[in-house]
């Protein structure tokens, strides 16, 4: 992977029609004054990344990163260097932490530059959430230990996710619910919300995790769960409790039945991922609570406000380490190198063939 830039980019009418594109040498991409030009050195990839290609269009996720008409280039976390800049306030060498492409390099333009970061306004990236344009300037940072450096991107966005649902719904008093159902209780996002839970012991519901047969042991083993069962089993559970259902599954078949089995006892029904892309999706006038969208921004914002942004990171930040040294002995990471790795690990986690306790982490 020398010589030119690569990128890869996935047809967005079809997500199994992927290839590699090649682009200019780095040292012949223009800079305009304030740009630097980031070298992608490796980056996460889980169930997530295909949700933002599934909702690309829905949830404007392919307009980050453009691709020729047609195609995109799927957003990932991770780290780059910076190797050239016409930046008066990053210099080349530094390392970088944040939402990049599923390519060698990244123009960025540094603006609101602080010690710890800074904003990527750079053309169709300045109207994005600041979740997505902010870049941690690492040199600086203190958030999370080098011993994590690999496990950080797999882990950390998706625990932010989980951190602001559990916090919610503690919020909320958990709708009144005595029991928490959780789809696709074998994701990353699924486990850190059950961990979560799990810290508020005797307090809060007990929790169920619903996940495919093959991924019943695995999710056992966390003990972050009550009580773990494969989804053709969700006639056993206790029909009699207030419960709660959060489906990080977005398996329409799954959803109706967990509607169904508790009727009016399902007092709340948070729709949170499509880990399960493929699958119909629930069909409308459902028993229970009406399923709804979370919106982790909202919850994000109230609690800045009440406890100030530094709050907020410490809070946020006590939480996360906590769970990353458990997680750390539930998840092994697993680096590939390459286009074709990455074109691999792709393709297996679009087909849904995924080890639960695999962490990806790719590099070209
Ligand atoms: N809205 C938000 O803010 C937000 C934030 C974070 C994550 N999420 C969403 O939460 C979901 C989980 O993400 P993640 O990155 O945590 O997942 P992950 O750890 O990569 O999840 C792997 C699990 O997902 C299920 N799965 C994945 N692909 C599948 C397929 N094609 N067919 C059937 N099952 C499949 C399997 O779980 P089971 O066997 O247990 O079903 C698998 O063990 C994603 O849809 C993601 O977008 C949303």
């Amino acid at each position: 992977m020398t010589g030119t830039t690569q990128d890869f980019i996935v047809n967005r009418a079809d997500l199994s029609r992927t290839k590699w594109v090649s682009g200019p040498a780095p040292d012949d991409i223009a800079l305009d004054k304030g740009q630097i030009l980031a070298e992608i050195e490796k980056f996460a990839f889980t169930a997530n990344n295909i949700t933002y290609a599934v909702a690309g269009d829905m949830l404007n996720y392919w307009s980050f990163f453009p691709a020729e008409a047609g195609w995109g280039r799927i957003p990932v976390w991770g780290y780059a260097t910076v190797v050239r800049s016409r930046s008066s306030e990053i210099a080349e060498g530094e390392r970088l932490y944040g939402y990049f492409p599923m390519s060698s390099h990244l123009v960025m333009q540094p603006e609101k530059v602080t010690p710890g970061s800074f904003l990527d306004l750079y053309k169709q990236r300045r109207e994005l959430h600041p979740v997505y344009n902010t870049y941690t300037r690492l040199k600086s940072d203190k958030a999370s230990p080098p011993a994590l450096d690999d496990l950080r991107p797999i882990l950390n966005p998706l625990y932010t996710t989980s951190f602001l649902i559990d916090d919610w719904l503690a919020d909320n008093e958990f709708f009144g619910a005595t029991q928490a159902v959780l789809l696709s209780a074998s994701s990353k996002t699924g486990f850190g919300l059950a961990f979560g839970l799990s810290q508020r012991r005797p307090q809060g519901p007990t929790v169920v995790g619903l996940t495919s047969p093959g991924n019943v042991e695995f999710v056992k083993s966390l003990g972050c769960y009550d009580t773990v069962l494969s989804y053709d089993k969700i006639a056993t559970l206790d029909a009699g409790q207030p419960t709660l259902v959060v489906d990080f599954a977005g398996d329409g078949d799954v959803l109706a039945a967990v509607h169904r089995h508790f009727g009016d006892k399902l007092v709340e029904s948070t729709q949170v991922g499509l880990s399960h892309w493929d699958a119909p999706r629930p069909p409308s006038g459902l028993p229970g609570a009406k399923p709804h969208l979370f919106f982790a921004p909202d919850q994000a914002r109230k609690r800045m406000e009440e406890w100030g942004k530094d709050g907020f990171d410490a809070k946020l930040g006590e939480s996360w380490r906590a769970f990353a040294a458990k997680a750390a002995t539930w998840v092994s990471i697993e680096h590939g190198k390459g286009p074709d790795a990455i074109s691999r690990v792709y393709a297996e986690m679009l087909a849904g063939r995924i080890n639960p306790a695999a962490g990806n982490i790719l590099s070209l």
